[in-house]
């Protein structure tokens, strides 16, 4: 089969693409015949390397993997599944690791699935808006909802807005009737997330985006009326992870799910005390939120925002601008 291949660390001249043995179903499996695979923040960062973390090389990336069934191995077929079923894939897998991260992902033809880690995609949703769901959107589902807890007439607030963790969370506070503030870094990705729904933007290229912040939402105080925000979603971390209580309101909380400029920042924990800051933590999605998501796209409610969709030959374009910072959403891949 046809596959990206990640052929050790390092910088995408590490990148290419080659023909790979297809996968043979272990016991319990099935064959998925990949039609669409998204990329996610993590994809550079797997090819880098992240200090803790084993990736086997050579490397297959992508975790968000919409197909069809196409085969079994022993003792499903006939059960839940039969060939030519249209299937989003949940690429968590317990005993196997995360696929695109340390299993082999879905950037090729074929992937191997436990037969249990594999969700019906409705008539009506594409293989291209499924595949921009599971890990972004799931991640996304789990930190705002279930740990998070955003409710009506809160305000959050976003920063990195522009990815796809950020723009569906950007999203779901509108679902939930929150006002949605999204943090960004230039003009034009500020006007597509006033696009999306976005309530307000702060253009972090213009200036402090915490004194911004600030000047709009008023300064958090320990006693009598506080001003800030309720909710700082906040997978950026390093030099913005303090800089983040400036713009946070006594008893708000900050959600995290990742650290994509720096994961040990400097902290000041008398913020957390004096203000009785909630910081949050919130890790992957369940199968649950999978479905509900599906659903959610199915019936309109939510529109996953995808910003090229290319042939799996232009994995580089699409990689590049990722490492550059210059998608919108999700980079999809059709295969
Ligand atoms: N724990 C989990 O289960 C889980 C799952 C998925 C993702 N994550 C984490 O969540 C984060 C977002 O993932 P994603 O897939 O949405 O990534 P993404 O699509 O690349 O988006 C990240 C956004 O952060 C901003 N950004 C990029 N580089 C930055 C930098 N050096 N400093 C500050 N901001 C930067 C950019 O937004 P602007 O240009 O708008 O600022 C970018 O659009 C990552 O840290 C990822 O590892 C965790």
């Amino acid at each position: 089969m046809k596959a990206v291949v990640y052929t050790a660390h390092g910088g995408p001249e590490n990148i290419s693409i080659t023909t790979l043995d297809d996968p043979t179903p272990a016991p319990g499996d099935v064959l998925v015949r990949v039609r669409a695979v998204a990329l996610n923040g993590f994809d550079p960062m797997i090819l880098k390397g992240i200090p803790g973390l084993k990736t086997p090389m050579p490397h297959i990336p992508g975790g968000d993997i919409a197909g069809e069934v196409a085969g079994f191995g022993a003792g499903v077929e006939g059960g839940r599944w039969k060939r030519g079923d249209r299937v989003l894939v949940n690429p968590y897998v317990i005993g196997r690791g995360m696929m695109g991260e340390t299993a082999r992902g879905g950037a090729c033809e074929l992937v191997s699935v436990p037969a249990t880690h594999l969700v019906p995609i409705p008539d009506n949703v594409s293989f291209t808006d499924a595949a921009a769901l599971p890990v972004a959107y799931g991640t996304a589902m789990r930190m705002m909802i279930t740990r998070g807890r955003v409710a009506r007439g809160e305000s959050v607030l976003v920063l990195g807005a522009s990815g796809g963790v950020g723009t569906c969370c950007i999203q779901l506070a509108k679902l939930r009737g929150c006002r949605a503030i999204g943090v960004t870094s230039s003009a034009e990705k500020a006007a597509r997330l006033l696009a999306i729904g976005a309530d307000e933007v702060i253009n972090a290229g213009e200036g402090d985006w915490a004194k911004q912040a600030v000047e709009r939402f008023g300064k958090p105080r320990v006693h009598g009326e506080s001003g800030g925000v309720d909710v700082i979603v906040n997978y950026v971390g390093g030099e913005d992870w303090t800089k983040a209580y400036r713009a946070l309101k006594r008893g708000g909380r900050m959600l995290t799910c990742g650290a994509t400029n720096g994961y040990a920042p400097p902290e000041d924990i008398r913020y957390l005390w004096s203000f009785e800051y909630e910081l949050i933590g919130s890790n992957g999605w369940s199968q649950e939120d999978l479905g509900t998501l599906l659903a959610m796209a199915s019936d309109g409610r939510m529109k996953p925002v995808i910003d090229s969709i290319r042939p799996l030959d232009d994995f580089l374009t699409s990689y590049a601008a990722l490492a550059d910072r210059k998608v919108f959403g999700k980079a999809v891949l059709t295969v």
